[in-house]
């Protein structure tokens, strides 16, 4: 191998490096801010040169973090912005801890996300707007938390103009109603919100 070429492979490397650590520096980011008394992170080691052998985390074939399954893992602490690093995630699992704070407006970033399920935690504050760019999205669960607003008409039109077709949002403190009907192309989609609200 002549030297220039050495060169250029250890560029490559460098980049595919820089890239991966990304992704350790954003779940390590929000490894610190979490409590988690079963210690069911304990293989999130920020040394590593990708996060693909961490429990609980599930990569691509170019190690790129895919999944995130952390359902009735005790968990409290926030949601952080970072996340929005995790650039092909399509499932974001978190449901049934004790997760707490709003919902950062960067998760809105997650293009590639298919399910966002978020329920059963303690998340206050409104749904960010930014969600309505998420149009892979097929399954927004965040039933039973404590958020408040008015659900934003972007989200509300991933119905419509996304994959949306599971969108729970029953047993939060919301103002106004989600939309029940289908006569814009509601057909595959269930909106489920508390008749009261
Ligand atoms: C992380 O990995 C490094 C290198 O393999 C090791 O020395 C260190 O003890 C590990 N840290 C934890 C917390 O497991
Ligand atoms: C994503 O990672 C880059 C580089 O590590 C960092 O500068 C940036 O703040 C991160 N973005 C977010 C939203 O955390
Ligand atoms: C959706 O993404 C576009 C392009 O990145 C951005 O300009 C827009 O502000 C985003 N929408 C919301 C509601 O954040
Ligand atoms: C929607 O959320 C409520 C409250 O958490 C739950 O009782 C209900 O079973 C959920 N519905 C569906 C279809 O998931
Ligand atoms: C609305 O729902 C009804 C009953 O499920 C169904 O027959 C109809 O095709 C739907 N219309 C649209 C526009 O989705």
């Amino acid at each position: 191998m002549g030297s220039r070429s050495l060169v250029y492979l250890l560029f490559m490397v460098a980049i595919a490096t820089v890239d991966c650590n990304s992704e350790v520096d954003a779940l390590t980011a929000w490894k610190t801010k979490l409590t988690d008394p079963n210690n069911v992170l304990q293989s999130w080691n920020e040394t590593l040169v990708n996060p693909c052998t961490w429990f609980h985390v599930t990569c691509n074939n170019e190690n790129s973090v895919t999944r995130v399954d952390l359902g009735s893992a005790s968990l409290s602490g926030p949601l952080v912005p970072e996340l929005a690093n995790l650039t092909n995630l399509q499932y974001l699992e978190v449901y049934n801890n004790d997760i707490s704070g709003s919902i950062p407006s960067e998760i809105g970033k997650l293009s590639a996300l298919i399910s966002l399920d978020l329920y059963l935690n303690q998340l206050s504050g409104a749904i960010p707007p930014s969600l309505g760019n998420l149009t892979s999205l097929r399954f927004m669960r965040l039933n039973s938390n404590q958020l408040t607003g008015v659900i934003p008409i972007e989200v509300i039109q991933l119905v419509s103009r996304g994959n949306l077709m599971i969108m729970n949002v029953s047993d939060n403190h919301f103002v106004g109603r989600a939309p029940h009907h289908n006569s814009t192309g509601f057909a595959i989609t269930e909106i489920i919100q508390d008749p009261k609200a």
